[in-house]
C-alpha cells in the first residue's frame, strides 16, 4: 500500500496511467461509509486515489477539530483489504495549502445559505477550497461522495460549474447500521444511551416519507417537532422539506413529492444530519 505525504510525488507515480482516474475525498476515520464509496470508485476507475486530510478550515469549532479520529495506520488497513494498489495522499497541511492557509472565497448563491450553512458558519468555503486543490491537483475523471452529506454534494456540483471543470461527480447511497443509523465518524462521539436513540433520526424520515404521500408540510413538520420534543436528550436544530437541486425550501402549498426531508439533531453534545428522498 502506498501512501504519499507529497502532491508531487503522487504526481509522479501516477504520470504515466492509463484510463480513468478515481478520487475520493475523505478525512479519514474510515468506516464502511467511505469504504462501499472506495470499493466502486476502484471497480469504475484504472488508477484511484484516496486523500485523507483534517481539513482545518472546514471547522467552525476547534473541539470538534481536535476530537476529529486520526489514525492513518488503521484507515491505510482498512483501505488495503479492497487493494493494495490504491494510492492514499495523506499529506500535511503545508503539502495542500503553503506555508499560510489564505482560505478563496466562493459564491455558492442560495446553497450554502440554508441548513448547514446556516449553522456551521464558513464550513462550505472550507469544503470547497481542499476540493477545489484536489481537483486541481490531481484533476481525476470520477469523483465519489455519499448523499448523507447532500448538501456537500450538491455544494461540490456547482463548484465543477464555477471552475469550468466537467468532473463527473458521483452520488453514492447513503450506508445505514442495522438499525438505520447513517453511518458517520461522529457516531463514535455517542454514548451507549445516546446510540440507541439515535437510530430515532432515520426512522423519523421513513415516517415522514409516509406522511409526505397523504399528510400536509406543516402536518409533518409538528408530527417531527413533536417527536423530537418527547426525547430529552435530543434538540432537533432543523427539519425541513427542499428542492432537490436548489435547496430552497417549498412552500406549504407546493407539492411534497419529489423533494427532499433534511434533518439535523443533537444528542447529547453530538450532532447527527440525515436526508431522504420523497419519491
Ligand atoms: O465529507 C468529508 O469527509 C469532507 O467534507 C471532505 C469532502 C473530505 C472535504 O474535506
Amino acid at each position: 500500500m502506498e501512501i504519499f505525504k507529497s502532491k508531487s510525488d503522487l504526481l509522479n507515480a501516477i504520470k504515466n496511467h492509463k484510463g480513468a482516474l478515481g478520487l475520493v475525498p475523505t478525512m479519514g476515520g474510515i468506516h464502511e461509509g467511505h469504504l462501499s464509496l472506495i470499493r466502486r470508485a476502484f471497480k469504475e476507475n484504472s488508477i484511484m486515489i484516496v486523500s485523507i486530510f483534517v481539513n482545518p478550515i472546514q471547522f467552525d469549532n476547534a473541539i470538534d477539530l481536535k476530537k476529529y479520529p486520526r489514525n492513518l495506520t488503521r484507515d491505510a488497513s482498512l483501505i488495503s483489504e479492497i487493494s493494495d494498489k490504491i494510492k492514499i495522499y495523506a499529506p500535511n497541511q503545508e503539502d495542500v495549502y503553503g506555508k499560510k492557509i489564505k482560505p478563496k472565497k466562493y459564491s455558492f448563491k442560495k446553497l450554502d445559505k440554508v441548513m448547514e450553512g446556516i449553522k456551521r458558519e464558513n464550513h462550505f468555503n472550507g469544503v470547497a477550497n481542499i476540493i477545489e486543490f484536489l481537483f486541481k491537483t490531481f484533476n481525476p475523471e470520477n469523483v465519489y461522495f455519499g448523499e448523507k452529506d447532500y448538501q456537500q454534494l450538491q455544494i461540490v456540483r456547482s463548484l465543477n460549474k464555477i471552475l469550468r471543470m466537467s468532473i463527473n461527480i458521483i452520488q453514492c447511497p447513503t450506508i445505514r447500521s442495522k438499525n438505520g443509523l447513517a453511518l458517520s465518524s461522529r457516531n463514535q462521539n455517542l454514548t451507549s444511551n445516546e446510540q440507541s436513540i439515535a437510530p430515532e433520526i432515520y426512522k423519523c424520515l421513513l415516517d415522514v416519507k409516509k406522511m409526505a404521500k397523504v399528510n400536509s408540510y406543516e402536518e409533518i413538520q409538528n408530527e417531527v417537532s413533536s417527536r423530537f420534543l418527547k426525547i430529552k436528550q435530543c434538540n432537533l436544530e432543523y427539519f425541513t422539506i427542499s428542492n432537490p437541486k436548489t435547496l430552497e425550501e417549498i412552500n406549504s402549498t407546493d407539492s411534497i413529492l419529489g423533494n427532499r426531508a433534511f434533518i439535523a439533531v443533537k444528542i447529547g453534545d453530538t450532532r447527527l444530519i440525515d436526508n431522504i428522498e420523497l419519491s
